[in-house]
């Protein structure tokens, strides 16, 4: 079976070809720079540049993987959670594709096709599911921070989520009151490399709260009387990396605790993690370390999967077409607010 992958829901235009578990292309076009001078992602110019963009990576995406249109079994597209017009772009394309092709369509959450993008690695880039065992999940992108219990492949509940900014939006934004360029999580990750975590401590929101919800919107805001009240910090070198790594602390170390914790509690042997976020060298470093100590096994998605890729998007539709769990209809609507359950 060959599936064509379609992702749009940000920034990023994608489009992989997935045949029997195996990535043979995953082609991803990055809007940053489009979008750097305006210090975030524009909606308007992100739909532009997908619809200028799409056609001709899904003709990349076809012909590095050898596979011709229609030899495409079944089409995939993101249909939420995401930038409404930047969505419809993607899933449009991709239905009305499958409509003439006469092929099944899966609609696919943005959030879910994250969340088992941890399961795929190797090179060439492969699912994994024959490893799969029961897990809690840690997703953490631009939009949102979620903690899942995923007792069997497919069927996951949704243990916790932040209740305000998510923790790449905190990277970012905290980012964007140091003076960092856009995107500013990367940025403040490399900075951070060279500083002193305990410099300054930063509160570690929500730590010992006993559920398994999230809140970085405080943190975010000591930073920013932090810096009204110590503006020098950004006159030297030294003390930004200083300052990004304490806030780097900060949000790392309460993901990880909160991850561990949610893991002993459900009592699963697995932790998995996705999502833009997980770029993080610290937060990859921490998380490998705590899963060790707590005997836990770890999966993080390789990094290349961890921002928006369209092979986690037809990954996915492969698994839910042989657990029968696919669609084979074309109505489907994009859903901005589309909540992964
Ligand atoms: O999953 P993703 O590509 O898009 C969404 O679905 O939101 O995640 C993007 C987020 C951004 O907030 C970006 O700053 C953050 O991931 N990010 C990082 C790093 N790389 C990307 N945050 C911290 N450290 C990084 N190395
Ligand atoms: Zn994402």
């Amino acid at each position: 079976m060959k599936i064509l992958g379609v992702e749009t829901s940000c920034d990023e235009t994608s489009v992989a070809v997935i045949a029997e578990g195996v990535v043979l292309a995953n082609v991803v076009s990055s809007q940053i720079k489009l979008h750097a001078e305006y210090g975030g992602v524009v909606p308007e110019l992100a739909t532009r540049e997908h619809l200028r963009n799409l056609l001709p990576i899904c003709g990349e995406a076809l012909s590095l993987a050898g596979v011709a249109v229609s030899d495409v079994d079944a089409i995939a597209a993101t249909q939420g959670p995401g930038l409404p017009s930047a969505l419809m772009v993607g899933l449009y394309a991709a239905e009305s594709l499958a409509f003439v092709l006469d092929k099944p369509f899966v609609p696919i959450n943005h959030h879910e096709a994250h969340l088992y993008s941890a399961w795929v690695s190797g090179n060439p880039l492969r699912a994994e599911f024959a490893e799969f065992e029961p897990s809690v999940s840690l997703i953490v992108s631009g939009g949102h921070t979620l903690l899942v219990l995923v007792e069997a492949e497919l069927r996951h509940r949704v243990l916790g989520g932040t209740i305000d900014d998510a923790a790449g939006e905190c990277f970012d934004k905290v980012a964007k009151l140091i003076g960092l360029p856009y995107p500013g999580g990367p940025e403040l990750d490399r900075l951070a490399q060279f500083g002193n975590p305990c410099a300054h401590a930063f509160p570690r929101p929500m730590i010992h709260d006993p559920t398994d919800d999230f809140s970085f919107s405080g943190l975010k805001t000591a930073v920013r009387y932090f810096l009204r009240d110590h503006p020098e910090v950004l006159e030297t070198r030294a003390a930004i990396q200083d300052l990004c790594a304490s806030v780097q602390a900060a949000i790392v170390e309460v993901l990880v605790k909160k991850t561990i914790r949610a893991a002993l509690r459900a009592g699963v042997k697995c932790v998995t993690a996705s999502g833009g976020v997980m770029c993080n060298s610290a937060l990859r470093r921490e998380l490998g370390e705590a899963c060790a100590v707590a005997r836990l096994s770890l999966r993080i998605a390789e990094r290349g999967l961890c921002t928006d890729n369209a092979a986690m998007v037809g990954i996915l539709a492969e698994r839910k077409l042989l657990q029968k769990d696919g669609a084979h209809r074309y109505d489907f609507e994009i859903a901005p607010g589309l909540a992964l359950v």
